[in-house]
């Protein structure tokens, strides 16, 4: 991304443009014990520095005017790691949100949590409700965290929802379509993320917005997390400017094929 494009990425002209900013840019943020490790140090380190890193990420991504940023930061697979880890990764959780929501709400960001909340300890609960409420009315930056999340589980709970509302009455099954799954998904009024950054080096999308992947573009990054810095976040977006998306069909960047 050159300054000149900096300057203008809140400019709706950008948008217009058939070289669009991605609207909604969703991370992977791999590596975190791989950083630690390369230093000798625990991999408790890494997810500190994990944090740090995902602070200056939020912060570019509001400066570039994404709208929607969701951050991979608690898989429910994640669970089955050492109990110790688990404890640390709850810890950090809670010390983000109380040490950064009055500055992130300060800054307008709307903060959204999406993944199984009922299986979180209740303090937890409780902040991330408190982190919602309090940004609920912001229109910056949504921050979208993905905390105890898995694609499969939340596609097993927009399911038993679209079953309960068939045995309700309320709901036809043949008016079962993609709009009815997608509006009791997690990411019920949030847009599909156009591009998915995946850092590390890994190239797997590990049970992560299965559902709204579906026509996203995919960078992948050899950086470990903690070293993840904002120019890595630009050189993403502009892999992903280059791209030609088609979505099934036969236009290339906003032209027909002859
Ligand atoms: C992957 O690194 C990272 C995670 C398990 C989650 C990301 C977590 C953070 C950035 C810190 C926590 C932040 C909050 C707000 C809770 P890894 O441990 O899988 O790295 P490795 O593959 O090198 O072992």
């Amino acid at each position: 991304m050159t300054t000149g494009q900096k300057a203008v990425v809140r400019d709706e002209a950008l948008r217009d443009d058939d070289r669009r900013m991605p609207r909604h840019v969703a991370i992977i943020m791999d590596g975190n014990g791989r950083w630690a490790a390369a230093r000798g140090l625990d991999r408790t380190f890494g997810h500190k520095k994990g944090v740090e890193a995902l602070r200056t990420t939020v912060s570019h991504a509001d400066k570039l005017g994404i709208e929607f940023l969701t951050l991979f930061s608690f898989s429910s697979e994640n669970w089955s790691r050492p109990q110790t880890e688990v404890r640390q990764l709850m810890g950090l959780l809670r010390l983000f949100i109380r040490r950064d929501l009055a500055d992130l709400h300060k800054a307008n960001v709307r903060v959204r949590i999406i993944g199984a909340r009922d299986d979180l300890a209740g303090d937890i609960r409780s902040l991330l409700d408190e982190a919602e409420e309090l940004t609920r009315g912001n229109t910056g930056l949504n921050l979208v965290v993905a905390f105890n999340y898995g694609a499969r589980n939340e596609i097993e709970r927009a399911v038993r929802r679209l079953a309960e509302d068939v045995e309700a009455g309320r709901l036809k099954a043949a008016d079962i379509d993609s709009a009815a799954i997608g509006s009791r998904l997690d990411t019920a009024d949030i847009p599909d993320p156009e591009l998915i950054i995946r850092t590390s080096g890994e190239q797997r999308l590990s049970n992560f917005l299965l559902w709204q992947a579906a026509y996203s573009e995919f960078v992948f990054l050899p950086v470990l997390w903690p070293d993840f810095s904002p120019e890595d976040l630009e050189r993403a977006i502009d892999d992903y400017l280059g791209r030609d998306r088609r979505f099934g069909g036969l236009t290339t960047k906003g032209r027909a094929v002859p």
